[in-house]
């Protein structure tokens, strides 16, 4: 078998990052091996996301770029993927005539019959239907390669689609309604990436929440249970939770389940009850301070992470405010904003009372400042503290340049339990025989802090670090929260 080129561009959330890797693993017994090089690819995938207006540009100016390479190599084969594509469809096609095909959420695991069918036959193909469900829900089960991306931390989509319909949101549109894997399928998937290193898994899902309600297989929390009892993970994230279903057993399993990591993202989106209504959450500032009070009592030091939406329609300074109080109170250790954009069929796009892109983009900046200012302050309280980090490989600037004189000898990188970036280097007291490798948990002491970062020297490594793997005192039952 010929052996051909892959190049995957993918754009957007975590979820597009493992369906990703689906199309490589997919497309692999049909000879195509990745390759970071644009030029030298005989197929090129671009996976799409359209949650807000600037992430659908950035796919359509890269896609637009490609027309060049095309004209070179005219055998290239181009395809788009995401959630654009199943927005768009062939009218992505119809403007973008040097594309050969467009597959959409739903036909991830159709496309190796599509590609196929486009080597034979050399012409367009859309495949954005809906009507089957999701043809690739439960991924391709393939035993790992070297090819594979050989990092200890790994993303494990456990439901696609979102049932709920806030009014500014396209993916219940471009994603359809939630479903769940099947446990069983999920755990096997963990076991195998264990076997091929992984340490760390991150669950994704819109509203990890709703997980198994209505296949009835097992609650959320259950599943974190059973994933705990598998030996060599030590750690578990999971995002996002909607905090409208932010459930009692969720957060009491921050305390009683020790591999699950102390961070959660629980996108607020605004401070104003007003416009929590019009976004359709379905929840109160008061009711989201509240969880937040409840996270903190069960589990002081949890780091807590959210979303906001600035300039909503009808966002007024009131309402602007309102906002900033709120991440004033909550003190969020990170924070992602974006300013307001109009999504086709989201209801919102037809709401009167749009705000200007010059008070949208101020109140960005507002918000940003501030997240800024709290994100340093959590991180400056960590200095002369030891913390335990899971090394994820060499840190960006030892990447960079591994001939760095100013690094004294190498610099690695791994997160706290808390989600912060660590970089570091061995300590006094370390020797060259203590061997800092991936995947290993290692104690280090955080000398210094800046908005994004911290970083510290190895107080103890390797085997010495003993990592509490087996304890869990969360009961088995669970009560309906
Ligand atoms: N405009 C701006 N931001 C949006 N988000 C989702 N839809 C929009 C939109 N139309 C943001 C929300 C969500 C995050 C993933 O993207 O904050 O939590
Ligand atoms: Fe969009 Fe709301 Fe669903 Fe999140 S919960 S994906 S914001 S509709």
């Amino acid at each position: 078998m010929d052996t051909k080129l892959l190049y995957i561009d993918t754009i957007g959330c975590q979820m597009n990052v493992y369906d990703s890797e689906q199309f490589a693993k997919g497309l692999r017994p049909m000879g195509y091996t990745l390759t970071s090089s644009l030029d030298t690819a005989n197929l090129v995938i671009v996976n799409t996301c359209s949650i807000r207006e600037k992430a659908q540009q950035k796919a359509f100016s890269f896609l637009g770029r490609l027309a060049t390479l095309k004209r070179k190599k005219p055998d290239l084969i181009i395809g788009v993927g995401g959630c654009v594509a199943q927005q768009e469809g062939s009218r992505i096609l119809e403007r973008m005539p040097h594309l050969d095909f467009v597959f959409g959420t739903y036909a991830v695991g159709r496309l190796p019959k599509i590609v196929k069918e486009i080597e034979l036959k050399r012409s367009s193909f859309v495949d954005i239907d809906n009507s089957g469900g999701m043809d690739g829900l439960e991924p391709i089960a393939i035993v790992p390669s070297a090819e594979d991306n050989q990092s200890p931390t790994r993303f494990v989509t456990i439901m696609r689609g979102c049932d709920n319909h806030c009014t500014y949101c396209v993916v219940p549109h471009v994603r359809g309604r939630e479903v769940s894997r099947n446990p069983a399928n999920i755990l096997r998937e963990i076991r195998n990436l264990v076997k091929s290193g992984v340490r760390e898994i991150t669950l994704l899902g819109q509203n990890v929440n709703s997980f198994g309600k209505k296949e009835g297989s097992c609650s959320f929390p259950e599943l974190l249970f059973q994933i705990h009892d598998i030996e060599d993970i030590l750690r578990i994230r999971f995002t996002t939770s909607h905090p409208k279903d932010l459930s009692r057993n969720l957060i009491d399993a921050f305390s009683g389940l020790n591999k699950l990591c102390k961070h959660i993202h629980l996108p607020v989106q605004s401070g104003s009850n007003l416009i929590l209504r019009r976004m359709n959450r379905k929840y109160t500032r008061e009711e989201y301070l509240e969880k937040v009070d409840r996270l903190h009592s069960i589990c002081p030091d949890i780091a807590i992470s959210t979303d906001i939406i600035l300039g909503f329609p009808g966002e007024t300074p009131e309402d602007f405010d309102k906002t900033l109080d709120l991440i004033k109170k909550v003190e969020y250790d990170n924070l992602f904003a974006f300013k307001y954009s109009d999504r086709p069929y989201a209801l919102a796009t037809g709401y009167p009372g749009k705000v200007s892109e010059s008070v949208k983009k101020e109140r960005l900046e507002a918000v940003l400042d501030l997240g800024k200012e709290y994100a340093a302050k959590k991180n400056r309280s960590l200095i002369g503290s030891t913390e335990l980090i899971l090394v994820e490989g060499f840190s960006k600037k030892q990447r960079k340049s591994v001939a760095d004189r100013k690094i004294n000898g190498r610099q690695w990188s791994g997160r706290t339990s808390t989600n912060k970036i660590v970089n570091f280097t061995k300590g006094r007291g370390f020797y060259s025989n203590d061997v800092i490798s991936k995947g290993q948990m290692i104690r280090v002491q955080i000398d210094k802090a800046s908005v994004h970062s911290l970083s510290g020297t190895v107080v103890e490594g390797g085997e010495k670090v003993s990592v509490p793997t087996k304890q869990r005192v969360f009961p088995p039952e669970f009560v309906e929260a």
